[in-house]
């Protein structure tokens, strides 16, 4: 069964990784989705890949114009906005004393403002009983070494979500937060690290994992889904942790 036939979705960051596999997710379930990042090509690719009515949208998430221009467009092309996934963000790994300022404001600029922003520009255009979703990280809630603005960025949208869950529940508007860690994607080539200090970290991430593996994108999209459709009617406010249980134990 289609869970979001005639709802319109728009993915941050949804050229590439988990907001591309929730975008595909999305489309598959009948939803009519615009997706969201700086590059073109990335842009072009994933609108190509998706099943359905798409369109993609080209900006940055800090930039109050950029989010602007995307909820405006969307609005004139489809007429309505029901879900809106506040995904786009990433990690640079830097141990705690060579945090430059310009590192600090790079990072929580896309992961905390971003964020932020998002949801201000999209609420006005959202239809009454839509739902948002903030994608965070299990850094929100526990020690990752070289993650400090980071894990603090995703622990403010995780507490935004609680304020906005009330300020936008006269609208029956649900916001809730998805949680995925670590996932198989090409954040970790973001991060700054070399290929090899990659593998081990995932080697580490997956040894500190009970199920002992790291996540794909399409596991997260299915908690999106979850979060997205009329199946998490009764879930406001939330935090859905898909990370093997790996903040659990
Ligand atoms: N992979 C993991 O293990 C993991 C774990 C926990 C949380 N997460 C979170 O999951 C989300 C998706 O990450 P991912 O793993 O799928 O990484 P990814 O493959 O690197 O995707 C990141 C996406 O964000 C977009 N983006 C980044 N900065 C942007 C900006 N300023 N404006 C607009 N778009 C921007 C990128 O598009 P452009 O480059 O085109 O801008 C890209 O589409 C992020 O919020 C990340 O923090 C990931």
């Amino acid at each position: 069964m289609k869970k979001l036939e005639g709802k319109v979705a728009v993915v941050t960051g949804g050229n590439s990784g988990i907001g591309f596999s929730i975008a595909k997710m999305f489309s598959d379930h009948g939803a009519k989705v615009v997706i969201f990042g700086r590059d073109a090509e990335s842009l072009k690719d994933a609108d190509i890949a998706l099943a359905g009515e798409s369109m993609f949208i080209k900006g940055d998430a800090c930039s109050q114009e950029d989010l602007e221009t995307l909820f405006r467009k969307t609005r004139n092309h489809f007429g309505t906005i029901d879900i809106v996934v506040a995904n786009a963000g990433g990690a640079i790994m830097q141990p705690f004393l060579e945090v430059t300022e310009e590192d600090f404001i790079y990072q929580s600029d896309v992961n905390f403002k971003g964020v932020f922003f998002t949801l201000q520009k999209a609420a006005p255009c959202m239809n009454d009983s839509g739902a948002a979703i903030i994608v965070s990280s299990s850094a929100n809630c526990r020690a990752v070494p070289g993650m400090s603005v980071y894990g603090s960025a995703k622990a403010a949208v995780r507490a935004l979500a609680r304020t906005l869950t009330q300020e936008l529940a006269p609208r029956k508007i649900r916001v809730n937060v998805l949680t995925p860690d670590p996932v198989m994607t090409a954040a970790y080539s973001r991060t700054g690290l070399s290929e090899e200090e990659i593998g081990d970290f995932q080697a580490l991430q997956a040894s500190q994992i009970p199920l002992k593996r790291i996540g794909q994108p399409d596991e997260i999209a299915a908690a999106a889904l979850f979060l997205a459709s009329s199946d998490s009617s009764f879930v406001a406010g939330a935090e859905l942790v898909t990370d093997g249980g790996m903040t659990q134990i």
